[in-house]
């Protein structure tokens, strides 16, 4: 793989300052899953201006599966366009799925009529990225964070003034201030508002779309540690999006990476960030600045990824990542890779996987989808029909040192 010295900006992605008192969330291997997500799609029909035809579609979405841990935080990674949003957004049900379930508490959200999910809004809640958009000018900070205690009438209405002021005090702010307006306050204090009005209703799981993103870097640690500790106080679980594996590092014990509209590698903290077999993964990682390189003065090598995103109307044969990918063979165009589970809590989508600089030249799925080493059909081979991309994690795998089946 080709590696330069840092120097493009498209990856570049500000390091957050280390998070101060405050231990990395821990995995919750053995809770049960709040959500499981499996092979949810999303297209965006295209129409034509003056007959409304449709003439293709928008694949914002096509075949995410994973599972959020109850009071766990997963999070969904990627660049500008992925699907993260989407995703987050089919989740809390503002757009319906093209396909594929959403399983929260035994119901699928994505099937469900819009009556029969009003009970579960409340269940389910966003965070948004932008503190300045998403809250209205004109209203007040008790209106805002009152409004969906008013709607979902769930406190007597001579009981919501105090409500939210509990609330505003959950979240780090003076509750005296609930009579003024969004723009009395900064960007940080504006986002604690967004948060106290999404924990307003004590939802389960929380889709928080990037929210620091907008934020001063010395801001999004303290809405980070703020966000750690509600969900340690209401044991609420996250689907936490963001577009670079920094900001998820301290507060995800799992990251999923996307790559236009799939996911490409999805693990636990120590697969993803000390052991990552995907390419498009260590490009990523590759761009986060390191805090001890940082005090060091040292130069880390930087994966220099050519060429644009494709485009999701049309997106490339086999393995969607091959444009772009620095060590594509013939055998990516033809077949997509499958999202082959290679660890304990370690899943990979490539033909090639392997750390940096060890890829195999042999593709390790060719016997797996019984072909050759070119991707044409191979006689001899039995090819594994069952490989369905499950969400979770099953307890045998494909152990890549070995060539053999590990078992957990
Ligand atoms: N309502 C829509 N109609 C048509 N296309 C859409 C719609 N919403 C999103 N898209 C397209 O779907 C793709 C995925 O968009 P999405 O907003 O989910 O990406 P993202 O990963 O959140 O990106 P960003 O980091 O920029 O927020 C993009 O190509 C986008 O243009
Ligand atoms: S399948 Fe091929 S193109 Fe896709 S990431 Fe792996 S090596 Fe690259
Ligand atoms: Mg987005």
């Amino acid at each position: 793989m080709t590696t330069e010295p840092v120097s493009d900006t498209t990856l570049d992605a500000p390091a957050i300052p280390e998070v101060v008192g405050h231990a990395a969330s821990e995995l919750k291997a053995d809770a049960p899953p709040i959500l499981t997500v499996e092979n949810l799609r999303m297209y965006f029909p295209i129409k034509t201006p003056l007959m409304r035809r449709t003439v293709g579609h928008v694949q914002a979405v096509d075949g995410v599966s994973f599972v959020v841990p109850k009071g766990g935080s997963l999070g969904l990674v990627g660049e500008s366009g992925c699907g993260k949003s989407t995703t987050g957004q089919l989740i809390t049900r503002l757009y319906k799925p093209t396909g594929g379930t959403m399983m929260f508490e035994g119901q699928d959200l994505g099937s469900m009529s819009n009556k029969a999910m009003k009970p579960l809004r409340r269940e389910v809640q966003m965070i948004f990225q932008d503190p300045y958009s998403s809250l209205n000018p004109r209203h007040t900070v008790g209106s805002i964070v009152g409004s969906p205690l008013r709607v979902h009438n769930v406190v007597p209405k001579n009981k919501v003034l105090s409500r939210v002021q509990e609330l505003l005090e959950v979240v780090g702010l003076n509750p005296e201030h609930y009579n003024r307006y969004p723009n009395e306050f900064s960007g940080g204090q504006r986002q604690r508002i967004g948060i106290a009005r999404a924990l307003a209703l004590q939802p389960k799981l929380m889709v928080a779309d990037e929210p620091v993103s907008a934020l001063d870097v010395s801001i999004q640690a303290q809405v980070i540690n703020l966000l750690q500790d509600i969900q340690n106080e209401f044991d609420v679980a996250f689907l936490f999006i963001a577009h670079d594996l920094a900001v998820v590092r301290h507060f995800c014990p799992e990251i999923a990476v996307m790559y236009l509209g799939k996911i490409v590698e999805v693990g636990d903290r120590e697969s993803i960030y000390g052991n990552a077999h995907h390419p498009y993964t260590q490009a990523l990682l590759s761009a986060v600045p390191d805090v001890k390189q940082a005090v060091t003065g040292e130069r880390r090598d930087r994966i220099r990824l050519t060429g644009e995103v494709p485009s999701p109307i049309d997106p490339p044969s086999g393995c969607r990542f091959r444009t772009r990918c620095p060590i594509a063979q013939e055998i990516c165009a033809k077949h997509e890779p499958p999202l082959l589970q290679i660890g304990k809590r370690h899943k990979v989508a490539c033909h090639f996987p392997g750390r940096l600089g060890e890829h195999p030249r042999e593709p390790l799925t060719a016997r797996l989808l019984g072909v050759d080493s070119v991707g044409q059909p191979d006689p001899g081979a039995s090819p594994v029909t069952d490989l369905v991309e499950h969400p979770g994690y099953s307890d045998t795998w494909f152990d890549l040192d070995g060539k053999t089946i590990g078992r957990a």
